[in-house]
């Protein structure tokens, strides 16, 4: 196969943009590609979506699928239908998705059925809890990919595990950490997000001492009315300790509001506000004191970053976070969170060493094994 090589990449949501980002730049950077972007629109609210792109500087998409919010397999059979001409039409030579997200299955199955070729970034990552959708999509993603881009060791025994082919698994480090190496000297300063989100002046001069950042928004924690009323009355009480901000994912939102949580979320240290932009969001997390959240990213950023992070689950599909980073599983106990930001607070908490190949130039890597595997099946 000669170039250009056609490479259809496909972004949904939040923790896409954040991973394509990179990928789109080195792609466009080797010359040999003729990438198109396509968002499903699984994600649309401004702060969920377009502020990515903007602050990110990736490209408008050139497609738009608008397939909007619903139950999954709703969700996943409309972008299939919605795909599937897209891809006659225009075949690309290689299929590119990222993550776990309903989006990235949806086109890994649609692209399948046509016999595109498909690199999975972030292949091989496994809670080994079928509980949780994302496990579930990535097992089906990786079983039908043909180019497997690792982001952790762990991530190579997993697909070892599971017949993946061993010259299939690349192990190219993180896309999402060249994303926030990328923007760190962009980050907002924590003081002047407090401003924009209109913190008392009590809070920001508690805040000045230290703060913490914390975002909540798993279905295992935030649809079960006494969990997630649990969760934020712990968040309530730590708050009386060390000021913190809460970013409230539209879906933990929606939940408080049928739950009738709202009053709870009304501590005097605890700022609850809407999903932050990314640049907000990682100057909160260079500057904290400690990150809780339930996110998958988060947890790597944190570790990148050098940031104690207290993650909210029983279990972690990055193990790498735990075991070299900054992070602590402490389950789904809110009363573990007290204690251990305690503990954080006394003795400054992990401080971790970077993972190897989490360097910035992950995209880039990338770029390089796409090429190869094209110019490979001329
Ligand atoms: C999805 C991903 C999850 C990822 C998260 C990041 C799946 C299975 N889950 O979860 O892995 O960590 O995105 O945010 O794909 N909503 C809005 N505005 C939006 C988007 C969503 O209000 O722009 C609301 C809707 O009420 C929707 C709910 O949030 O029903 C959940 O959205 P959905 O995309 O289904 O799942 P997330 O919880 O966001």
């Amino acid at each position: 196969m000669t170039p250009p090589f056609r490479v259809d990449l496909i972004v949904g949501a939040r923790p896409n943009f954040v991973k394509i980002a990179p990928i789109v730049r080195a792609l466009r950077a080797k010359g040999t590609f003729a990438p198109r972007l396509i968002h499903t629109g699984q994600h649309y609210d401004f702060l969920m979506d377009r502020v990515f792109f903007e602050e990110l500087r990736i490209p408008a998409p050139d497609v738009n699928l608008k397939i909007g919010s619903g139950p999954a397999s709703e969700q996943v059979a409309k972008i299939m239908l919605a795909l599937h001409p897209l891809f006659v039409e225009d075949r690309p030579h290689l299929l590119v998705v990222v993550g776990d997200v309903n989006s990235t299955v949806a086109a890994a199955l649609t692209a399948s059925c046509l016999r595109i070729p498909i690199a999975h970034v972030e292949a091989g990552l496994r809670s080994f809890d079928r509980e949780m959708p994302e496990e579930l999509n990535r097992l089906v993603v990786d079983q039908l990919s043909d180019l497997h881009f690792v982001t952790e060791k762990e991530g190579q025994a997993n697909l070892i595990a599971e017949r993946v082919a061993p010259e299939r698994i690349k192990f190219v480090g993180n896309v999402m950490i060249d994303t926030a190496y990328d923007a760190l000297e962009r980050a907002v300063p924590a003081p002047d997000t407090f401003a924009t989100l209109g913190a008392s002046a009590a809070f920001r001069e508690r805040a000045a001492n230290g703060f913490g950042f914390a975002t909540l928004h798993r279905p295992s924690n935030v649809d079960d009315p006494v969990k997630l009323k649990g969760l934020i009355q712990a968040l309530a009480k730590v708050s009386e300790k060390l000021p913190l901000v809460f970013a409230v994912h539209p879906r933990t939102r929606g939940n408080i509001e049928k739950a009738g949580l709202a009053e709870t979320l009304k501590a005097p240290g605890l700022l609850a506000c809407e999903p932050l932009a990314y640049l907000a969001s990682l100057g909160l997390m260079r500057d904290a004191k400690v990150v809780v959240t339930d996110s998958g990213g988060m947890q790597e950023e944190t570790t990148a970053l050098g940031v104690p992070c207290i993650t909210v689950r029983d279990n972690t599909e990055r193990p790498i976070t735990i075991e070299e980073g900054t992070n602590t599983l402490i389950g789904a106990d809110p009363a573990r969170i007290g204690p251990i930001v305690d503990d954080i607070l006394r003795t400054g908490g992990k401080r971790g060493r970077k993972p190897a190949l989490w360097d910035g130039k992950a995209a880039e890597r990338i770029a390089v094994e796409a090429e190869a595997f094209l110019r490979g099946r001329g």
